[in-house]
């Protein structure tokens, strides 16, 4: 990618008026040169749209477990050095190719990119772009595809959750966790357990509707939920963690109960004693949100329109955990000189805890 200092520090609207959409200007983008190292903002060249492709102008972007993975080269998908992090993104559509037929200039969408979100600007496939309602703020949209889209696919296409089901949530208190919370107990109507690592997380899950909550840093996850429950067990679990926590929440499962592997946060891979599943006809299933735009992308675009949908209805909401301006990127240290009071891009526990659904910031609406 060609970085280019000139237009350094000029003010956007200048850089904009200097030539037609997409030639010779320029927008700021956040780049990843080095693995593991800070990231940088660097001016770069537009360039033209594609027929079939949507020029955005970038006002927010969610920052997701997956942006620290792939900014330490850990995350199974691996773009080529430099490349700008971020994969959901809100804004307003700028300019559209001559075959784009789904959105026209001056409309809201919330975006899913491979990479590239975090930068003024984004050029996008017409495809995967998603019309923002009335009533939903940019910023709120700019979180819900990654959490709220795995969220929906693994409550309702994967596990089937229907109401008045038990279903417990582990990590509940992450970004997926509490969309999983939010989706689970207030579009399904389901009773949900949270359980998480801290007290304080398990009482930022109950705010987000979760009836009970178990916090599993004190002791056995499988007991805990023996207790709330007895022996009717649960009837979905999702799980985010891996591990201990996996094995204990499969244990905690009812006759025909269904469990959703959809991430492994604490590191650890589990095997799955068979003879669980057979025991109590329970399902175990896996779940890889970004894989269905590639295999079934009608599923895909409908965990989105739903998130839309569910958010214009007032059904959920959003936690935003922080929010920060494009420049602070720039501050971002690696787990070696830690930047206190923010996120560390380079994937600490620390900000994953506190902070779940983090946004960068570009810029408001209409400036
Ligand atoms: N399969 C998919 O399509 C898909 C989609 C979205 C996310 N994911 C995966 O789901 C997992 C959670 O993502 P997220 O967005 O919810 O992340 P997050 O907001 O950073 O939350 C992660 C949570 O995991 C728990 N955790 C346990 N051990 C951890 C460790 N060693 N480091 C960090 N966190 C740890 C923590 O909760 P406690 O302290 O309460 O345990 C933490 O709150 C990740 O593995 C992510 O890649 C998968």
């Amino acid at each position: 990618m060609a970085a280019v200092a000139r237009g350094r520090g000029l003010p956007r609207a200048w850089l904009c008026r200097r030539a037609g959409p997409g030639c010779g200007r320029h927008y700021r983008a956040a780049l990843c040169a080095q693995l593991k190292q800070p990231l940088a903002i660097e001016e770069v060249a537009s360039r033209p749209v594609q027929p079939h492709e949507v020029r955005v102008d970038v006002h927010f972007c969610g920052v997701n477990f997956a942006d620290i993975l792939v900014c330490r080269g850990q995350y199974q998908e691996k773009p080529q050095l430099p490349f700008t992090p971020g994969m959901e993104f809100s804004g307003t559509v700028l300019e559209t190719g001559t075959d784009v037929s789904t959105v026209k200039e001056g409309d809201q969408v919330i975006g899913v990119s491979g990479f590239n979100g975090m930068a003024e600007e984004c050029i996008i496939d017409q495809k995967t772009l998603w019309q923002i309602p009335e009533g939903v703020p940019l910023r709120e949209a700019a979180t819900l595809p990654v959490s709220y889209g795995t969220a929906i696919l693994a409550l309702e296409h994967r596990a089937c959750t229907r109401p008045g089901e038990t279903v417990l949530v582990t990590a509940a208190a992450g970004a997926t966790g509490l969309a999983v919370v939010d989706v689970a107990t207030n579009v399904l109507r389901a009773q949900v357990i949270a359980a998480a690592g801290s007290d304080d997380k398990c009482k930022l899950a109950m705010q987000k509707g979760a009836q009970s909550t178990v916090n599993y840093g004190r002791g056995g996850l499988k007991e805990a939920v023996r207790k709330l429950v007895g022996s009717g067990w649960v009837n979905v679990a999702i799980d985010t963690v891996g591990g201990d926590v996996f094995l204990e929440a499969l244990r905690s499962l009812a006759w025909e109960g269904r469990i959703v592997v959809v991430g492994f946060a604490g590191g650890t891979i589990a095997s799955v004693p068979a003879n669980l599943l057979l025991l109590k006809n329970v399902s175990a299933m896996g779940l890889y949100w970004g894989r269905y735009k590639e295999q079934n992308f009608p599923v895909f675009s409908r965990t989105l329109s739903s998130a839309l949908q569910y958010c214009q209805q007032g059904l959920i909401q959003p936690h935003i955990g922080a929010v920060f301006k494009l420049e602070e990127i720039q501050k971002l240290r690696s787990r070696e000189g830690r930047c206190s009071d923010l996120p560390d891009i380079n994937g600490s526990r620390e900000w994953q805890s506190q902070d779940p659904s983090l946004v960068v910031w570009l810029r408001s609406p209409g400036t």
